[in-house]
């Protein structure tokens, strides 16, 4: 069978018009534009993270627009980018948000050849009500990230086109009422007409069949993308320490938008009791404190005194994949998956089932 046609599609390959059901997820303060256009050239679809929230607004924009300027330039195929939705106390939309939301919109209208391939936006955490519209006449396909069947129910009434379903067994920004995928997914297949994609503990072509058999219409990796050959914007450490990772060794602790993944380290254990480590007491400070620490076990790999995020699945996953040869073969996993299910069980005609 060639790996190169494309074993399952369905309306959302065909809305975002990629190969595979597969995506590579933001993976924000992080640089992910070398691993994004990967995930795309492979047939997945790869997503350009945002680089953080410095006191420069501006100057976090610009950073930005160079991430996808690269990505652009890397891959012919559609491309995603990643803006989370902060806001504050009153539940204003923070800052960063609007002017991220906003570069995004202006680098597609100044130049067509970002405008062709970066197609999709995928917001998380807050609420992106006011940009749904703004988003929708930029010609995007506009994908929400919600940890409840409510947000979802919501997201997809204000017209979003997609609803990720995020499990707390995911890496990174996890979703505040802490419900995990196997219980979230069905609830909001059910409850939603549009797209929905499973974010949280997928790694694998089983995990695929799986998200479809409970009614999603793909996966969305963050860990499974980290440890790859194609992530050579990440120290080769924090790649060894998920790689090195026991049941166990992950926990959730307090993040920037709410609880976060990552695994059990001094940074931590700071976070998960507030009267050790050096993490400061002032909100402000906290936060810009969480996003260095994060940043700096991604460049300089100090695993055991930074933020090291990632998904419970990484106690699953030993090795590294070529994103190349693994996005195509997790699509064909998971048909063969489901073919080999249908043949390998007795499945009653429904006839005779209900007699
Ligand atoms: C290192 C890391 C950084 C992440 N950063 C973001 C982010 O900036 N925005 C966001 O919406 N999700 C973020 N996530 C969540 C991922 O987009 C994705 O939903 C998650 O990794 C899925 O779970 P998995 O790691 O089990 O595949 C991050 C995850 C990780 C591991």
């Amino acid at each position: 069978m060639s790996n190169t046609a494309a074993p399952i599609s369905n309306r959302w390959t065909r809305l975002v018009g990629v190969q595979h059901p597969i995506v590579q997820e933001g993976l924000g303060p992080f640089r992910t534009p070398r691993l994004a256009a990967a995930v795309s050239n492979a047939g997945g679809l790869g997503t350009v993270s945002m680089p953080g929230m410095p006191e420069d607004i501006e100057s976090g924009a610009r950073t930005f627009r160079e991430h996808i300027e690269e990505c652009a330039s890397l891959t012919e195929r559609p491309f995603a980018v990643n803006i989370p939705v902060g806001v504050d106390a009153a539940g204003k939309v923070l800052p960063f948000t609007d002017s991220y939301i906003r570069m995004v919109l202006e680098a597609r209208r100044s130049d067509s050849e970002i405008a062709r391939r970066l197609t999709v936006i995928t917001t998380s955490a807050g609420f992106p009500g006011e940009y749904v519209a703004m988003i929708k006449d930029a010609g995007m396909i506009h994908q929400h990230k919600v940890g409840t069947t409510r947000q979802a129910i919501k997201a997809a009434e204000a017209g979003v086109d997609v609803v990720l379903a995020a499990g707390f067994e995911m890496g990174g920004h996890a979703p505040a009422a802490k419900v995990h995928t196997y219980v979230l997914v069905p609830s909001v297949t059910e409850a939603v007409d549009v797209p929905v994609l499973l974010t949280g503990g997928a790694r694998d072509g089983r995990g695929l069949a799986a998200a479809l058999a409970m009614g999603a219409d793909g996966v969305a990796m963050g860990t499974r993308f980290i440890t790859s050959t194609a992530n050579s914007d990440w120290h080769p450490a924090y790649i060894q320490a998920l790689l090195d990772a026991k049941e166990g060794d992950d926990v959730a602790f307090d993040g920037v938008y709410g609880p976060c993944r990552g695994l059990r380290n001094a940074a931590s254990e700071a976070l998960l009791d507030h009267t050790s480590g050096d993490a400061p007491m002032d909100p402000v400070a906290l936060v810009r404190w969480k996003i260095e620490s994060m940043q700096r076990a991604q460049t300089t790999g100090d695993t055991a005194n930074s933020i090291v995020m990632t998904g419970q699945v990484a106690s699953a996953i030993n090795d590294l994949v070529d994103v190349a040869e693994f996005v195509p073969r997790m699509a064909h996993e998971a048909a063969d998956v489901l073919r080999n299910l249908v043949s390998s069980i007795t499945v009653a005609e429904p006839a005779l089932a209900r007699a």
